[in-house]
């Protein structure tokens, strides 16, 4: 079972969700994620949405906005519809990740937190081929993500650092490094692409659409 353990273990996604708020300079990362993304944005997609814990972030700045949030697991879309009750801006989709994207219109950006590492390599290299598509000209994708570290050494440092055993390790991680990410990002043609935050696994990886032609 490589993933779909969110999908059918209660303890584990119950597990994940009481740790989430004690991921050490979990909030740093999301705060510049939530600096990056235009207080603008009109429709925002967020991939692996969880609890919906990102969009609730945003939305809380950003009051405005139509949220759409992805996940394959409806024990977690069960309880985003918790965390988001009542919100009639953000719609919940149920959907594999590993699956082409459906078709959702277009975004102003697409965000996503500690989801996209579950997949094959060569599909979060696809993924991310359609994000571009679904972004406008301008549209910003930031992915806040769980990444390898260049060793072992480090890796095991990570899992010390964040109280975790690593015989807790999860078996639907497939962690890439983030040069490696950042490099189809910018193959892709997205721009200002760089880690825009880092804390030993924990990375945020952002790339801009380029702007459409302006007004001659
Ligand atoms: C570690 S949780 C993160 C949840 C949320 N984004 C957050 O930041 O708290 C990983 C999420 O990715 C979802 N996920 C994993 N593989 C997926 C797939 N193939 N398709 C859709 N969602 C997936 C899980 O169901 C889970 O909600």
């Amino acid at each position: 079972m490589r993933g779909e353990e969110w999908t059918v273990e209660k303890e584990k996604v119950h597990r994940y969700l009481a740790r989430a708020d004690e991921f050490p300079h979990r909030l740093e990362g999301e705060r510049v994620l939530l600096e990056q993304v235009p207080r603008d944005a009109g429709r925002i997609l967020d991939l692996g949405t969880g609890d919906g814990r990102l969009l609730g972030l945003l939305r809380a700045e950003r009051p405005e906005m139509q949220g759409v949030g992805l996940d394959f697991s409806e024990l977690m879309l069960g309880a985003a519809r918790k965390r988001l009750a009542g919100d009639g801006g953000v719609e919940l989709v149920e959907h594999d990740l590993a699956e082409p994207l459906p078709s959702l219109g277009r975004f102003d950006a697409v965000v996503s937190s500690f989801a996209i590492h579950h997949l094959e390599h060569e599909r979060k290299r696809s993924l991310y081929g359609e994000v571009f598509e679904l972004l406008v000209p301008g549209g910003v994708f930031a992915n806040f993500e769980h990444v390898a570290s260049p060793s072992r050494r480090l890796h095991l440092a990570f899992f010390a650092a964040i109280e975790e055993p690593i015989s807790n390790e999860d078996p639907s991680d497939r962690l890439l490094d983030v040069e490696t990410q950042l490099g189809w990002l910018r193959a892709l043609a997205f721009e200002d692409v760089d880690c825009y935050w880092k804390w030993l696994e924990m990375a945020l990886l952002i790339g801009v659409k380029p702007p459409g032609p302006g007004p001659a």
